[in-house]
């Protein structure tokens, strides 16, 4: 029996999720947004590419409101992704998107979890930590249950810059980005490997620094060439990377936005850290050894989540 999983706003990131996991043929599909069609007519557009690309899974358009009507096409679903919110514009940062998102989210975790009481969230829109955050406790799951997708995206970034840089396969770039998705994201160049060696014996410190600035402002990079919306492919890549992970039960090592309860010395929040991703979520919390300047750094970023979480004052 194939699995389900619902995407929550059809928009670029939604469908282009939706699209990538539907080709996988693995899992049924419901695409849901609450423009008038707009997801019904992705999910037939997307059902009518079957024959050619060859899957047999089903994917359904519904139009939900506002309030949190239209939601029990969605019942029973093993996975649920979150994308709907409004995107950044260029100039806007990710948290003023704050207001506006925590209004969108909390409507729709409420309607979930009525009709998809034992599924898994992933998170996506943004300020993604503090949106993973208010769905840990709008939904009441446990935090396993409910994790963010930030980290997978940053980290790609990351081995997209090395790699141009080197001039090796993306494939061979080992490394892991942690804490916040924001300006204060915490690259760590002494866990990352290039076909076996390390990123620190290849590029000097000022070249290694200035790929970590380009990733901290990726995503600024992308919205200001794009002028409006922000980047969806990578993304809708990383949320399926997570939803195979999931729905496969891979046990992937992944950077995630997780619920930490004491690792990295940092309780009660959500931040990106190495996890172990698999059928019930987040498994397992990785923790590296930092040396202090990285853990300062990382405590620095999830002082920025602590303050939009605050500011939610959920
Ligand atoms: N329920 C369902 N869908 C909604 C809701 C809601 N309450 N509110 C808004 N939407 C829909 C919009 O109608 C839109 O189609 O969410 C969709 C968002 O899609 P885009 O505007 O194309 O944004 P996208 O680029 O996909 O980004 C989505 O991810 O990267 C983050 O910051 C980004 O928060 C944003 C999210």
């Amino acid at each position: 029996m194939r699995k389900k999983v619902s995407v929550i706003g059809a928009g670029q990131t939604g469908a282009s999720t939706a699209q990538r996991i539907i080709q996988a043929g693995y899992a049924d599909i419901v695409l849901t947004d609450v423009v008038e069609g707009l997801a019904e007519g992705k999910a037939l557009d997307l059902q009518e590419s079957a024959p050619i690309v060859g899957f047999d899974a089903l994917v359904t358009g519904v139009t939900t409101t506002p309030d949190g009507k239209g939601y029990e096409a969605t019942a029973n679903s093993d996975l649920v992704i979150i994308t709907s919110g409004v995107p950044r514009k260029p100039g806007m940062s990710r948290d003023e998107l704050l207001a506006v998102n925590q209004q969108v989210i909390t409507t729709v975790v409420q309607a979930i979890v009525r009709y998809s009481p034992e599924c898994v969230i992933v998170m996506l829109t943004n300020p993604v930590d503090a949106m993973t955050q208010l769905a840990y406790k709008v939904s009441g799951f446990p935090s396993n249950r409910v994790v963010g997708q930030a980290g997978i995206l940053d980290t790609a970034r990351y081995k997209t810059f090395i790699a141009l840089e080197l001039g090796v396969s993306f494939q061979n770039v080992d490394a892991y980005v942690l804490g916040g998705h924001g300006d204060a994201m915490v690259p760590l160049p002494r866990y990352t490997i290039v076909g076996g060696r390390p990123l620190t014996s290849l590029l000097p410190a000022d070249k290694i620094e200035a790929i970590v600035e380009r990733t901290r402002r990726g995503g600024e990079e992308i919205v200001k060439l794009l002028k409006t919306g922000s980047a969806f492919y990578a993304p809708s890549a990383a949320l399926a990377e997570m939803a195979n992970a999931i729905l496969l039960d891979q046990k992937r090592i992944l950077p995630c936005c997780a619920y930490l309860t004491g690792q990295y010395g940092i309780n009660g929040l959500y931040v990106g850290v190495p996890v172990k991703l698999g059928q019930n979520g987040v498994e397992e919390i990785i923790e590296f050894a930092l040396t202090s300047d990285e853990s300062r750094a990382l405590q620095q970023s999830a002082n920025a989540v602590r303050s939009l979480v605050q500011a939610m004052k959920i």
